[in-house]
């Protein structure tokens, strides 16, 4: 870890301020806003417990807000609370007719649920599931499309205390292999299939390849969506709707202790395998529910849509958790933005009249490039505020979102967070901050970050360097499923007495925060994060590669794509352009078609350090076809380098 490539060289000047209109109406106003800072500074603990208590139903409430023992955290200790109780329970009483759900599939199917329709059907799951023999603490993978079953199955095993792990269902059974077997999970719950851009996607049938190497799987529950043909193994595989049929409509919400685990999501690690990050019950529920009604300023009157898939944790906070919790109306849609045209997103606003639209950048950027005519053909008035999350937005691409779809008139809220930090921690307040375009503003009242050198020392305003986190927080990771010591090591040894993010960041003179991206091994691709290390590892799984590196290069839409510089074996006699396509594809098949490398340069060595490290720095400049000016002192055999280069030029 250095301090290179964080440099920063963006200067932006333009400034947007919430207006009156929107501020009369904000759920979070100025006033508040300042006590609540002065109160997290003040009396942090108090602080907390005065959430807690205003917005989250406790069976009983804490004796004890936290117990830190860096880097462990409990919160809320011996409250009993459970998430399901708080996101449907609760709501029965003056939303039970209110939409919970608006569901919209692929080939343009609707389904509503209402809360209580919502409570019947995962009340009559969690049965299920209690039948199943499930007890608190089993492992419950989901692999499935975004179907309301779905986020039925992930309420149900929160009502349980039954610990979910959703896995993509763009992920490969290799992958889902991976992650069944890290969680020694007990059931998996998918679909016969999904649709992706008018494709059936068999996930049934890569379950089946998948529990060929997995022993913990006791029985697998089909939601059937796609009714495409697939093998029934009897006296393992049901199907969701016979299950539930004749099952009692009500189960008790189980009360659940605050630090009860709630679920399991694998994340990619600069190392080999994928991280499970263990998130809990109190924490998790307080500060996603909060930050939803801060941040997207849920009114009761609003639909809400949240574009990620619930196989990322932008879908588990703010599709399910935190908007349910909230009571709000909430829009899932299964397909992809782009089928059957690239009007799909607009058409969806325009008929549902939704009011707030949470996307990534990696989609708007792709609007960007598809041009406005798909966007003029629809009528988006109803829009009133307007998120991006997953990686940073760019100053071109935030003017365009604000134009062309806030219609100068919604403000944009640029929120940064991880899987890890469970919900969103910089964030501008939409009532409240005044927005720089390409800054995601401030940490929330509660949060505590800087920006520092490797010695943890703050650096100077306009400076760049590592982005921490230097008090808990309720909704952080608890630790990685099955390994303390790699949490450890990820997390809290790279810079004392502090989270590191992996991010690189600078504050401006106004202590605005501006994200420059990961520092370590990591690439985020169309949003999605992908280790160097795994996508190397599919690479040299291939009998004819002997070495591989991957680098990320600067792409316009993906926003970094993948570049794998490959040494083949002696003995490996291939025609390099069909054996590229080969490999791309098996790489694709081992991971999933995320994780696809865009170029693959074949090469006789790869540049590295004398003590064997490849210097990944040297890649990516080749990758990104820039000079390397940087140092190359250390090289092993500078010719190597030059290779590299004359065999881009030819
Ligand atoms: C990484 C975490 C957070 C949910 C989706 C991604 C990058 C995320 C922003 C933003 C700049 C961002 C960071 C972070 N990131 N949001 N608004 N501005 N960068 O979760 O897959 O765990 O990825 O995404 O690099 O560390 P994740």
């Amino acid at each position: 870890m250095t301090n290179e490539n964080i440099t920063s060289v963006l200067t932006e000047k333009r400034t947007f301020a919430p207006n009156t209109d929107f501020i009369n109406q904000a759920n979070l106003i100025k006033k508040e806003y300042e006590r609540l800072l002065w109160k997290s500074g003040t009396d942090f603990e108090g602080f907390w417990a005065e959430l807690a208590e205003k917005n989250i139903f406790w069976f009983k409430k804490w004796e004890k807000i936290l117990e830190w023992n860096e880097p462990f955290s409990k919160w809320f200790i011996d409250g009993k609370t459970n998430v399901s109780y708080n996101c449907l329970d609760r709501h029965l009483k003056d939303k039970s007719n209110k939409p919970a759900l608006i569901w919209i599939g692929e080939n343009k199917e609707k389904r509503n649920l209402t809360y209580r329709e919502l409570f019947v059907e995962v009340c009559k799951f969690s049965n299920a599931l209690l039948k199943l023999g499930v007890k608190e603490l089993d492992r419950i993978v989901i692999y499935m499309p975004l179907i309301p079953e779905a986020v039925v199955a992930m309420l149900a095993c929160a009502r349980i205390g039954a610990v979910h792990n959703v896995v993509f269902g763009g992920f490969s059974k290799e992958a889902l292999a991976d992650r069944i077997n890290d969680s020694k999970a007990k059931i998996v719950i998918t679909a016969d299939g999904g649709y992706r851009r008018g494709q059936i996607v068999p996930l049934k049938t890569n379950v089946d390849e998948a529990l060929k190497k997995c022993s913990s799987v006791e029985k697998v529950i089909i939601a059937q969506r796609t009714k495409n043909k697939i093998e029934i193994k009897s006296d393992r595989d049901l199907w969701y709707h016979e299950l539930i049929s004749n099952l009692p409509a009500d189960n008790p919400a189980k009360e659940l202790d605050s630090e009860h685990p709630l679920f399991i999501l694998y994340t990619s690690g600069t190392t080999g395998k994928p991280k499970g990050i263990l998130h809990t019950t109190g924490g998790y529920l307080l500060w996603t529910t909060i930050t939803s009604k801060w941040i997207f300023d849920l009114k009761d009157s609003d639909v809400y849509w949240c574009t990620a898939d619930i196989g990322w944790i932008t879908g588990h906070s703010y599709a399910v958790y935190g908007p349910l919790s909230c009571g709000a109306t909430v829009l899932i849609y299964e397909g992809a933005p782009n089928y059957p045209d690239w009007g799909r997103f607009w058409e969806i606003i325009e008929e549902n009249k939704v009011n707030i639209f949470y996307t990534a950048p990696t989609a708007i950027r792709a609007f960007m490039k598809t041009g406005d005519e798909w966007i003029k053909k629809y009528d988006l008035s109803s829009l009133r505020l307007l998120g991006s999350v997953g990686e940073p937005i760019n100053p071109e691409a935030w003017m365009w979102y604000h134009k062309n779809i806030g219609k100068e008139k919604c403000p944009i809220v640029d929120t940064w967070w991880q899987t890890e930090t469970g919900g969103i921690l910089i964030s501008p307040l939409p009532g409240v901050i005044v927005t720089k375009p390409g800054s995601a503003t401030f940490p929330l009242p509660g949060i505590f970050m800087s920006v520092v050198d490797k010695n943890g020392k703050e650096v100077k305003p306009d400076e760049g360097g590592f982005l921490v986190i230097t008090k808990p927080w309720p909704a952080m990771l608890r630790t990685i499923y099955g390994d303390d010591e790699r949490y450890k090591q990820t997390y809290w040894k790279r810079i004392k007495n502090a989270y590191f993010t992996g991010d690189g960041a600078r504050k401006d003179k106004e202590g605005y925060f501006w994200l420059l991206g990961r520092v370590d091994d990591v690439i985020k691709v169309s949003g999605h994060l992908l280790s160097t290390m795994e996508v190397e590892s599919s690479l040299v799984s291939h009998p004819f590669v002997a070495e591989a590196a991957v680098v990320g290069y600067p792409h316009d839409i993906k926003g970094e794509a993948l570049c794998a510089f490959v040494v083949l074996k002696q003995s490996a006699n291939t025609d390099h352009h069909l054996f590229s396509e080969e490999l791309k594809n098996h790489v694709s098949k081992e991971i999933g078609p995320v994780a696809k490398p865009d170029q693959i340069k074949f090469t006789e060595s790869l540049p590295k350090t004398r003590s064997g490290k490849i210097m990944r720095r040297l890649l990516r400049d080749v990758a990104s076809g820039k000079q390397t000016l940087g140092d190359t002192t250390t090289l092993e055999d500078v010719s190597v380098l030059e290779k590299l280069r004359a065999e881009e030029e030819e």
